[in-house]
């Protein structure tokens, strides 16, 4: 029995190395059939099958079977939804030498022969066609799909992928890999989003979970292709007017971001040996001291006694739910760290979970496999593809969950230790398939357990989940972190690690992982010298307020709290940590926004001014929303940095009295404390005062901050209770805020709160922070004058009276402070210069 498993594995080896096969190039497809109203089968020469399925105009799944086979063997992971449109229906004309399909938006030419489909938009532009002659190209049971590439074709995506954001000239590999102190050029590396976009307009998602292969035109200056080794061969076309509506339908595909709880948008904490109860108290209580806001603290894995019993370290913690209902009351969440073994040294339940059959096992001995592990001992795989394990699973990690803790952050899902060098591990078996298909999703699956159970556990409750590796879908169930960054060799040296955390966050944005963070230091490299580090410690900071998920985290025992770098560290860093939390409201609208539409918060210019080649080069600057554009400084000792202003007119969020015309690059100061920002004229920010954790300060204002422009402007502001899932039932409050500028007055309209099924409790004041250069002759509320206050009396009781009104105007910064109560009707203010 041995034998003949090993002779079968060998037999697998030697057909996925293409021993004994030839390359097959698809040469001609002449008949069709048409199933249903919107699917067509072409039948090929060589008995080929290629099957294209209408979602709706703009978007076509592809499905190639080299063997004439359209089957599957397993559903997929990452599609959800293929009703984009339940009534579309497609005609298929015949001539003599091709097909043609017309959507509305697409022209789809089938060439018989040679094969080639070529699609174009309605003005007949090719947005994207099959390499003549070779289309498809298979050889055993791998396959390469071959496209046309074009000169000035620029390739975006796959997800959180080192390098620059453009992919043009680059080759790159899925296969969830765990590479500590991974460099900028790494690939793979932990997660694969076989999703792409071009400058084309379309987007490309490769649903095939095998070790799958992109080339944009590396090897050829004719074609790009994307290859898998094996498994059902099947990609989405995806088109749309620009790349923000391709991200649309790539949600819609495979499904929306979760939103984050409100509190997982402040700040982290975390630390390798951040694992005790002592330690854990002991940062809590000097954050708030210190009044550095945060609401979360990480327990890293060496929090549980056995892997992965979901039990507390006794030596390390002595009362861990005193511990964490202490911390709650301070407004701490706490997030552990959870890996997806069964350590052998957890004998009982190991035992049990392999004779229950939820380990993945080796096909070589039929028992579980051996895993190597770097701690806690070698272990067994949780095999997150077999359904029986989900309760069991979520009934162990329900223990720390009922103690208090808040969430989790998943690790070592690729299963760590098993990257593209380590071959043995393609003898595990999983439930639903051997490793070679299952690998780049063992993540995803786990993650989707992790989360299910959560919600069935603790029902009506905000998930949080912050994860390493995954596939695509993982939206669905997580928030990503880009993993061990850093420098390893010497910690000071890690500049390059961070100016490639830039690209790489904005680039898991364009892939559906809209809530992000880098580790706020880099994870690698032991901190000898506290101030030597503490230039790259801020800047890294600097960068990272602005990731939605913010964490600061650093490998072993090396302390990452923001005190340590120094008194002038400390200052910024504050400072940097306060912006985030006054940013909030705007940060958490665009966390709706992300829910609604898939599109992240931190952008690449490209995905707002596309047609702006130059956004097509940049990866060191990004826009934070629409309004804001942020160039963090990535390099050492530098006193000034470049920024380029993309089309429209922007001015120095430091200093907004400097107003400067898009299209340019501008020369920018950047001492130690600046974090070079620019803000787009006409945005209206909502904010909220600085406040220990989300939430800390009740009936706080809302703060509008307006840079009037010639144009109106209008934003609306997204609030929802904030931890529940009744974003889901669309239970919420829009505020919309509009601003014009006529030749004698600025005016600002607050409208009457949307409501649905959620209204703000309590009272609150609005307090408008209006830029305005000259100080106005009157400001009028509902057309009646108001009065004018000293600074102080205006800002005294803001968040405890709420029946005053008046304006002050701040020479020296040109801002007018308006305040008035949220009566949650229309307002109209008007500023008469
Ligand atoms: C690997 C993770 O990437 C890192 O962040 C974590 O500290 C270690 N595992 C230990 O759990």
């Amino acid at each position: 029995m041995k034998l003949l498993q090993q002779s079968f594995a060998l037999l697998i080896m030697f057909f996925s190395l293409g021993v004994f096969s030839q390359e097959i190039t698809l040469k001609s497809c002449t008949g069709f059939e048409k199933t249903g109203a919107k699917k067509i089968i072409f039948g090929c020469e060589g008995g080929e099958k290629l099957m294209l399925e209408f979602l709706d105009s703009k978007n076509i799944k592809f499905w190639y079977a080299p063997n004439g086979e359209l089957t599957r063997n397993n559903e997929s992971f990452a599609v959800n939804n293929e009703e984009f449109d339940p009534n579309f229906n497609i005609n298929v004309e015949e001539n003599a030498s091709n097909f043609e399909i017309f959507t509305g938006d697409l022209r789809v030419m089938v060439h018989k022969k040679p094969f080639k489909i070529q699609i174009f938009d309605r003005y007949q532009r090719l947005v994207l066609g099959d390499l003549d002659g070779a289309a498809y190209v298979s050889e055993g049971t791998k396959t390469e799909a071959r496209k046309v590439l074009r000169e000035e074709e620029q390739f975006f995506g796959l997800g959180e992928k080192t390098g620059s954001l453009n992919r043009r000239g680059r080759s790159f590999t899925m296969w969830n890999s765990d590479k500590p102190c991974y460099s900028d050029t790494e690939d793979p590396l932990y997660k694969s989003i076989p999703f792409f976009l071009s400058t084309y307009n379309y987007g490309i998602f490769f649903d095939n979970t095998y070790k799958t292969e992109f080339d944009f035109g590396k090897k050829s200056d004719e074609y790009f292709s994307f290859s898998a080794p094996d498994g059902a061969f099947i990609y989405y076309f995806m088109y749309g007017k620009d790349l923000k509506e391709v991200i649309k339908s790539y949600t819609r595909l495979t499904g929306k971001p979760i939103m984050p709880p409100n509190w997982a948008l402040g700040w982290s904490q975390s630390r390798g040996m951040l694992v005790t109860e002592d330690l854990t108290r002991e940062i809590a209580t000097e954050y708030r001291k210190r009044e550095i806001p945060i609401d979360i603290i990480y327990q890293d894995i060496g929090w549980v006694e056995g892997l992965q019993n979901f039990e507390w370290r006794k030596d390390r913690y002595d009362n861990p739910k005193k511990m964490l209902a202490d911390l709650a009351e301070d407004g701490f969440k706490v997030i552990i760290s959870q890996d997806p073994v069964i350590s052998q040294v957890v004998e009982d339940q190991w035992q049990e979970a392999a004779k229950k059959g939820f380990l993945a096992t080796d096909i070589r001995t039929g028992k579980a496999y051996d895993m190597p592990w770097p701690w806690g001992g070698n272990a067994g795989v949780v095999d997150f593809t077999n359904p029986e394990v989900a309760d069991w699973w979520g009934e162990l990690q329900q223990k720390p969950l009922d103690d208090g803790v808040k969430g989790f952050w998943t690790d070592m899902g690729e299963p760590a230790w098993s990257n593209e060098e380590s071959t043995d591990r393609l003898y595990m078996k999983h439930h639903k398939g051997m490793h070679d298909e299952i690998h780049n999703v063992y993540g995803l699956e786990w993650d989707r357990v992790v989360t299910e159970q959560f919600e069935k556990r603790n029902p009506n409750q905000r998930v949080f989940q912050m994860t390493r590796a995954a596939y695509a879908g993982m939206q669905r169930y997580t928030f990503g972190w880009s993993g061990d960054s850093g420098n390893g060799t010497d910690v000071t040296d890690g500049w390059e690690s961070l100016a490639d955390q830039v690209p790489m966050g904005l680039s898991a944005g364009l892939g559906l992982i809209p809530f992000w963070t880098t580790d706020i230091s880099g994870y690698c490299g032991e901190i000898t010298d506290y101030e030597q580090f503490s230039e790259l410690y801020v800047r890294w900071l600097q960068f990272g307020v602005f990731n939605p998920l913010s964490r600061a985290h650093h490998e072993g025992n090396n302390a990452v709290e923001p005190w340590l770098f120094g008194e002038e560290a400390e200052r910024i860093s504050k400072a940097a940590i306060e912006l985030k939390y006054q940013l909030h409201l705007y940060i958490y609208t665009y966390a709706r926004e992300a829910y609604d539409t898939g599109l992240p918060i931190m952008r690449p210019l490209l995905l707002e001014y596309a047609s702006d080649e130059k956004t097509h080069e940049i990866n060191d600057q990004f826009l934070f929303g629409e309004s804001l554009l942020i160039a963090p400084v990535v390099e050492e000792d530098v006193t000034y940095r470049q920024v380029y202003l993309p089309k429209g007119n922007w001015r120095d969020y430091n200093n907004p009295k400097k107003s400067f015309k898009g299209r340019q690059t501008v020369d920018y100061d950047t001492p130690l404390e600046v974090i070079p920002m620019f803000v787009k004229e006409g945005a209206i920010i909502p904010k909220m005062p600085v406040m220990p954790y989300i939430g800390a300060m009740k009936n706080a204002p809302l703060i509008l901050e307006i840079f009037p422009a010639a144009k109106p402007s209008e934003f609306t502001l997204y609030e929802d209770e904030g931890t529940t899932n009744d974003y889901r039932k669309d239970h919420f409050v829009k505020t919309k805020i509009e601003s014009k500028t006529t030749s004698s007055e600025v005016i600002v309209t607050i409208n009457e709160p949307q409501e649905n099924n959620f209204s703000i409790n309590g009272k609150r004041n609005f307090w408008l922070e209006i830029f305005l250069e000259e100080k106005p002759s009157e400001v009028k509320l509902q057309g009646k004058k108001i009065n004018e206050n000293s600074s102080e009396a205006l800002k005294s009781g803001w968040n405890t009276i709420f029946d005053t009104s008046g304006y002050y105007y701040d020479a020296e910064n040109a801002r007018l402070l308006i305040r008035l109560p949220d009566n949650k009707k229309k307002q109209l203010i008007s500023i008469v210069k």
